[in-house]
């Protein structure tokens, strides 16, 4: 730990989770071939966001019979479309290790009230026993805890020959970690996440076997129009082909298509997941050698290569009560934007007090080479008043 101030601050600053930092070299140029003051489903609108699915499943690898739609409501919009036209058939799994799984829990059993509904859980830092699923379920899970820093490892614990579907929330995954397709019936995530567009609109990702409970399933609760996908026990297959429910946004599409093209030009999922990781690697080196913080993810092997979550562990600042520990990693926190080092990097609300730093592939690593030396800066004026 250094009380000199360092040199050097980051080129970009933006370590938000969300909306995640833009692609390097992004500008507004970018969104000049925008189909703008058009309708969306005009010749050219409606290609561009079939482009979209197109791209989205190149550059993620997405299975050839399965289903994209571009959808309302970002991630969220994209998740409860699912979880409303798909649950009750089967009793369901659904795992919560942070705040977004604790948000699926409440839409299943205060919303939608599924009676038969196991909760796994586990503490922030930690996975449930994900060896409890069972394939006989439906499983509700997120593939990236985004406030905790905690992922699955992978997909090996979800059966070939499940009976029920898995609904996974992937938007702080996609684009960054290698999704086993073939154990996911579901898969959901927004556009402002890995690729740093901007919120808007959801993708929702559908297995064959998704399409049969769609039509083969009547929920009894009543369905809004932004969540219908079927008509007359028929998917409409018009969604998955750019034909969205309702009006996109044409700016935010157009973003989103700069992002995936930048994506391809690097070198698609496999460059992605590296930049991913190789921004996680220089975090982890700092952490090493650092000793007043460590990360919050206890296991290596489910420690986010996105939203890096961070604990501090300096006696100092584990004898203070939790409002004061709260303040204190707040105030390293808004001292580095202050400093213009470092942009949203305070930890989650209803998380440990902490740090958390995204490091998504829009990020360059270069940049959070030259935030560690910030961070222990910033440590170091907080415990020294
Ligand atoms: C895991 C997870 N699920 C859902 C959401 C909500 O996403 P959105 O605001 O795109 O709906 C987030 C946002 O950070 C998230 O990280």
């Amino acid at each position: 730990m250094t009380g000199n101030r360092p040199a050097v601050r980051p080129a970009r600053p933006f370590f938000s989770s969300g909306p995640c930092a833009k692609r390097p070299g992004w500008n507004l140029e970018a969104l000049n071939a925008a189909c703008l003051g058009r309708s969306h489903r005009s010749k050219p609108g409606k290609a561009k966001l079939k482009d979209a699915i197109d791209r989205t499943r190149a550059v993620l690898r997405v299975p050839a019979d399965y289903r994209i739609g571009i959808v309302a409501g970002s991630d969220t919009g994209a998740v409860e479309m699912a979880l409303w036209s798909l649950l009750g058939p089967r009793p369901v799994d659904v795992l919560a290790w942070e705040s977004f799984g604790e948000d699926w829990v409440t839409d299943i059993a205060k919303q939608l009230k599924l009676k038969d509904t196991r909760i796994l859980k586990a503490p922030y830092g930690e996975l449930p026993d994900l060896t409890q699923t069972d394939p006989a379920r439906d499983i509700v899970f997120l593939w990236n805890g985004t406030t905790s820093g905690v992922r699955v490892p992978n997909g090996d614990w979800i059966a070939d020959s499940r009976e029920g579907l898995t609904i996974c929330d992937a938007t702080s995954a996609a684009f960054a970690m290698d999704l086993a397709w073939p154990k996911l019936d579901v898969v959901t995530f927004s556009w402002q996440k890995v690729l740093g567009g901007e919120g808007a609109h959801g993708m929702l990702v559908l297995s064959p076997r998704a399409v049969a409970r769609l039509e083969s399933y009547n929920p009894p609760w009543p369905m809004p129009k932004t969540f219908r996908m079927t008509k007359d026990g028929k998917l409409v297959e018009g969604i998955f082909e750019g034909e969205t429910i309702n009006t996109p946004s044409m700016l935010a599409l157009e973003d989103y298509l700069d992002t995936l093209k930048w994506a391809e030009g690097i070198g698609g999922l496999p460059a992605l997941i590296a930049r991913a990781d190789r921004n996680l690697s220089v975090l982890a080196n700092w952490v090493q050698r650092t000793d007043w913080v460590d990360f919050l993810a206890r296991d290596p092997a489910s420690r986010s290569n996105t939203s890096v979550c961070l604990k501090i562990v300096d006696p100092w600042f584990t004898a203070l009560a939790k409002d004061a520990q709260a303040a204190a990693a707040s105030k390293i926190a808004s001292l580095l934007e202050k400093e213009g080092v470092a942009l949203d990097i305070g930890g989650y609300r209803a998380a440990p007090p902490g740090l958390r730093i995204w490091c998504g592939a829009t990020v360059d690593s270069s940049d959070l080479e030259t935030l560690t030396p910030w961070l222990d800066w910033a440590f170091a004026q907080v415990k020294n008043g």
